[in-house]
């Protein structure tokens, strides 16, 4: 469904005024060869009309002989500004970038923000945008989680297919990801909607069966075959199935690198405006995945880097895998039951769903 210029201009007034932008302060927007014309276009229209400075940044590729995807989160670590002190500067000297270009998972990221920039990813197609706009009730309910998060030692999740993983946690802190930057320094991502955080560095245990429907990304497919990872000391170490369990597997032996097993970011979907069906409606090439990430009541569980948390692993491989029907708790207690999100607007949510439907 295509959206009109004035839909995504209030949309990105909405997440520029949550991010609380002043007028006279410095926006940079970061573009890219992908970046969505109708996206750049009105980030710029609605960051003018409250009268901010608007820079437009734009970067060539790269990485495109080592990807064996389209997906910008396909091949991690390396970006445009790697080596690009004169664009680093400039992003340095803003105080918002609008990521239309995808930093993601860099150095350079983490550079621009020690210096008190806000940066705001927002790559997903327009229509996707305007759905997903969000509101000071995601940034509540995703930091109540985050508070349970912080006082917990013991992350579980188990499941009826057969997950049973054990993940000690106190080393990372937990992330809140609501949509928009409404602090000095703070990056994010429009849309989310979740909470996650990081194993204790070698402190996973056991196993995880994905089962009809969880969603492998950024291969962007449903698995239709049960896989089952098993997973000692925070590393995955055997990957069982039938034809996806292959592809995944000859996909992450294709990084040569080890650290690429590791169990990465935790944690949980809080946002009910986000689909699970998403994906079955859209060309692989057209988005990121977004709505498999944030969809309310999932389990996210990811392999590779935990440089984003301020820990030491670097690599360029990142799979990340939300699943349905998960139990998960914190220390014995439950947060999420069998795909249903054990707040009030969680609870209250799985009681309108119709019996059967
Ligand atoms: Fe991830």
């Amino acid at each position: 469904m295509s959206v009109s210029d004035i839909d995504l201009i209030q949309a990105w007034k909405q997440v520029l005024t949550l991010s609380m932008l002043e007028r006279g302060q410095i926006v940079t927007v970061l573009t890219g060869a992908d970046t969505h014309p109708q996206t750049l276009r009105c980030a710029i229209a609605a960051a003018s009309d409250m009268g901010a400075r608007v820079n437009r940044l734009d970067l060539p590729p790269v990485n495109a002989e080592k990807s064996l995807s389209r997906d910008s989160l396909a091949y991690l670590g390396t970006t445009p500004l790697t080596g690009n002190p004169a664009a680093i500067a400039a992003l340095k000297a803003s105080d918002l970038v609008l990521d239309l270009m995808t930093l993601l998972f860099s150095p350079e990221q983490h550079d621009i923000l020690s210096s008190g920039t806000k940066i705001l990813l927002a790559v997903e197609p327009p229509e996707v945008l305007c759905r997903l706009v969000p509101t000071e009730a995601d940034r509540a309910r995703v930091l109540a989680a985050a508070q349970r998060i912080e006082a917990a030692h013991e992350f579980r999740v188990t499941s009826k297919a057969g997950t049973d993983l054990r993940c000690r946690i106190g080393e990372f802190p937990a992330i809140s990801e609501y949509g928009f930057v409404d602090q000095p320094g703070r990056w994010d991502h429009w849309p989310s909607g979740f909470v996650l955080t990081w194993p204790d560095e070698g402190h996973s245990q056991g196993q995880v069966v994905l089962d009809r429907g969880d969603i492998l990304l950024p291969l962007k497919d449903y698995v239709t075959d049960p896989i089952t990872l098993t997973i000692e000391n925070g590393y995955v170490r055997r990957i069982q199935g039938g034809l996806q369990a292959d592809i995944l597997k000859e996909y992450m032996a294709a990084y040569e690198d080890p650290e690429a097993y590791a169990v990465s970011h935790i944690g949980w979907g809080l946002q009910p405006r986000a689909h699970w069906s998403m994906l079955a409606h859209y060309n692989k090439e057209t988005h990121i995945g977004m709505d498999a990430r944030a969809f309310e009541g999932n389990f996210l569980w990811s392999m590779g880097p935990n440089n984003e948390a301020g820990g030491s692993r670097t690599t360029a491989c990142h799979i990340d895998i939300p699943m349905r029907h998960c139990t998960v708790t914190l220390d014995g207690e439950a947060t999420v039951i069998d795909g249903v999100v054990q707040d009030a607007s969680g609870l209250a949510r799985a009681q309108r769903r119709p019996e059967g439907l």
